[in-house]
This record gives structure tokens, C-alpha cells and sequence, in this order.
């Protein structure tokens, strides 16, 4: 395991190595966006439209990176994205990115598309774990959940506000995708190349714990992951409106967040309901293609935020990445498919070493950007870009 982490330098190549570790559709489902992967393509060149202006000459020996959030005192401004299905991708995969999260001090967002029970990931990290909810459609079925999560200890929730129906993942449908998983030829195929993924995530899985369900859409336990003719219930998300933002603040003593959000007219309204911080986010181009990337549309929120906290997610993979967020007024960042990847390579150690990577490129960038703490980071820092470096080719 050591050596294989060894030649992971960044987080680009926990991708690499990924690729060749899962089965065609798994991969195909963590990498791909919707429809054409417009938006999935624009998150990250969005970050090298900016470039820095570093000040020299300043003492940075005492530099830190350490950023406080809704009361906790986090060591990096970066934490982990909501990913379902986690623990079809690794073994124990939320165990594995919530333990990794609680060992380093920054925070892992637990989804409710996950396999795992919220109350055993909440066990195993309980000062670094939140939890993001996709409402149901439903004020019985909201109170329900809300009072499972609070029972569990969770004191942050995120509420995911741009699903409003599924988006057309026909990137999916096209490796061999769906959840449930359909049993089928193809499928077993794509399994038996890939044996160290067969045997040390699924069939580890099977034994251990038995078939897994989605265990964190409601309150009860939901359909089992892999199933001939099951459907995912979505129900009545489509309904869904600021009312039921105003239910949740209610019932909701925590910190709540809201995640998906895109536009400054949608900031303005959900500091009007009383909601404690936003993530702006196109959920990693997987929703809506075509949605703007949340770098671009960053600035004008930052403006219309009041009170609440502004975190963005999408396309962020190096420390300059993260420190231009923060210079453009973001106080967090998340990121996503790196720390999945890191987890199916190299479980709970695969995404510390992540981390670690993370870490010590933003405190390297601070060095040489002149800065010694993240709050000296402001638009002075930023100038254009004067060229668009080409985007990497885009895989997915
Ligand atoms: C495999 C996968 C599963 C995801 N599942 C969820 C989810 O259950 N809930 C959610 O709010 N976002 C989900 N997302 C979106 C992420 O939380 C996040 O917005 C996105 O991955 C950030 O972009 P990045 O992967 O480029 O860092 C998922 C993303 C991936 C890659």
C-alpha cells in the first residue's frame, strides 16, 4: 500500500490510478457529469482564469492555515464533499473518508445516498462530520429525517437545493451504470478484470457486512444496491420550495446549509430564511449541464451573502486552486471525486495521504505568495489570467 501511495504526487493522480483499480462503471459513474459534461469541463479551467501576485520579502515562517467555521476550528480550509454510494466505490467507503477527516481535523460531509449508516459514520468521526440531505417531498417524512440526524449528534446539515429531479446521467447508461445496480453479463465481465476491486471492495463487502442498502434517505431503511428491478425513490422532490427551508429552520437546532446554490438572487433569499451558510456548487457538473461554474459566479454571492458562511465546490485540485477561492471571498472549500479516488486506492491511509498532499501545497502557496494566514488573502492577489492555458483534455 505505502509504495502504491508513494507514486500518487497530486491529487490529479489518485485519478490515474483509480482508473485502473474500478470496474468500468464505477469509474464511469464517479468521473462523468450529465449529458455532454459542459459543466463537469468548465470547473476547473474557471480556477486558471486567474492568476496570482505574489508579494515578496514578508516573513512566512509562522505561517497557518488553520480557518474557523461554525465554531470549529478546522487545520485546512478544504474539507470533503457528500458522495454517494461511497462504499460501493471503497471498502467501507465513508468509514474510511470520516475517519481519515477526523484524524486530519477537517471536515467530511456524510450524503444521503450513502451505504453506510449515518449513526456509524457519525460514531466513528464525531467532531468532523456533517450530513447533506435530499429532502423528501414530504413535512412528515422531513421531521422524521431531521430527528434521525439530530439524534445521531450531527450539528451541521446540508440540505442539497439542486436535484429538484434526477439530471440525465445517460454518461451512466452508456458504461453500464445504474442504482441500483442491475445485476447483468456485462457488469460480471467488467468485475473479473478488475479483481482487487472484486475482491477487496465488493465481495469484502458482501461477507462483512452483508448487501448494502441505501441506509440515509429517510428514516427507514431504503432499497438495496443491488436489485434486478428496484427504483430508487425520489419522491416529490420537484415540490420543494422555500416553505419547506423555513420548516427546517424550525426543527433544525444546528448549523444549516444550503448546497447547489448558483445565482445572488438565491443567496439574498436564503440569508432572508434565517440559513447559516451556502455551498456554491454545480455538483460537480452532474446536475444541470451548462450550469455556471461556481468560480464565476463566486464574486457577486460573496456580495450578497449577509451574515452566512460561503463555501464553493467543483474542479478544485491543487492548494493555488483552494487559495484562489479563498482570495475571491469563499471561506471553505470542498472537494470530490480526488478523496473517493484516494479511498478506493488506499482506503482510510489513501485519503489522509490526500489530505496531507492537499495541505502541503496550500502551506508552500502561502510561502510563496507572501502570506502567513488565509485571512491575508484578498482580490489584490488575484490579476487575470492573460491567457486561458488550454484545459487538460478532458477524459469523462
Ligand atoms: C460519485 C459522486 C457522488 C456524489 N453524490 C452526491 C450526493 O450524494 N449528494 C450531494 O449533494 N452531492 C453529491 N456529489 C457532488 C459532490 O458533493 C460535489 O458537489 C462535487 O463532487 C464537487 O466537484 P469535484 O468532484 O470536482 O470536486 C457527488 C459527486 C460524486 C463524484
Amino acid at each position: 500500500m505505502r509504495r502504491r501511495l508513494r507514486n500518487i504526487l497530486s491529487l490529479a493522480d489518485f485519478e490515474i490510478a483509480a482508473r485502473k483499480h474500478l470496474p468500468r462503471p464505477i469509474f464511469g459513474y464517479v468521473a462523468g457529469g450529465a449529458e455532454d459534461n459542459i459543466s463537469l469541463c468548465a470547473d476547473a479551467p474557471a480556477y486558471r482564469a486567474w492568476s496570482f501576485v505574489p508579494r515578496v520579502l514578508v516573513d512566512v515562517s509562522q505561517r497557518s492555515q488553520q480557518v474557523e467555521l461554525f465554531g470549529n476550528a478546522y487545520t485546512s480550509p478544504f474539507g470533503i464533499a457528500p458522495m454517494g454510494i461511497s462504499a460501493l466505490i471503497a471498502y467501507e467507503g465513508d468509514l474510511a473518508l470520516a475517519r481519515a477527516a477526523e484524524k486530519t481535523g477537517i471536515p467530511m460531509i456524510v450524503s444521503s445516498t450513502g451505504l453506510i449508516k449515518l449513526e456509524e459514520v457519525a460514531k466513528a468521526a464525531p467532531r468532523s462530520t456533517w450530513f447533506q440531505a435530499y429532502l423528501p417531498g414530504d413535512d412528515a417524512g422531513i421531521g422524521a429525517l431531521l430527528q434521525r440526524v439530530q439524534n445521531a449528534g450531527y450539528r451541521t446539515l446540508v440540505l442539497t437545493v439542486d436535484t429538484a429531479v434526477l439530471p440525465n446521467r445517460e454518461n451512466n447508461v452508456r458504461v453500464g451504470f445504474s442504482t441500483p445496480v442491475r445485476p447483468t453479463l456485462r457488469l460480471a465481465w467488467d468485475g473479473i478484470v478488475r479483481p482487487r476491486w472484486s475482491i477487496g471492495t465488493l465481495l469484502r463487502t458482501l461477507v462483512k457486512r452483508g448487501m448494502p442498502h441505501f441506509e440515509n434517505a429517510g428514516a427507514m431503511l431504503g432499497v438495496p444496491i443491488i436489485s434486478r428491478d428496484a427504483v430508487r425513490q425520489f419522491p416529490l422532490r420537484d415540490r420543494l420550495s422555500w416553505p419547506h427551508i423555513d420548516l427546517v429552520r424550525r426543527l433544525w437546532r444546528g448549523n444549516l446549509v444550503l448546497k447547489g446554490i448558483l445565482s445572488a438572487q438565491d443567496t439574498r433569499v436564503a440569508a432572508e430564511h434565517g440559513v447559516d451558510g451556502i455551498i456554491v456548487s454545480n455538483h460537480g457538473g452532474r446536475q444541470l449541464d451548462g450550469a455556471v461554474a461556481p468560480l464565476i459566479t463566486l464574486p457577486e454571492i460573496v456580495r450578497a451573502k449577509g451574515p452566512m458562511k460561503v463555501m464553493i465546490d467543483g474542479g478544485i485540485r491543487r492548494g493555488t486552486d483552494v487559495l484562489k477561492a479563498l482570495a475571491l471571498g469563499a471561506d471553505f472549500v470542498f472537494i470530490g471525486r480526488p478523496f473517493i479516488y484516494a479511498a478506493a486506492i488506499g482506503g482510510e491511509a489513501g485519503v489522509a495521504h490526500a489530505i496531507r498532499l492537499l495541505a502541503g501545497e496550500i502551506s508552500q502557496d502561502m510561502a510563496l505568495l507572501g502570506v502567513s494566514s488565509l485571512s491575508e488573502l484578498g482580490r489584490d492577489r488575484l490579476a487575470p489570467a492573460m491567457d486561458m492555458i488550454p484545459p487538460a483534455l478532458c477524459r469523462s
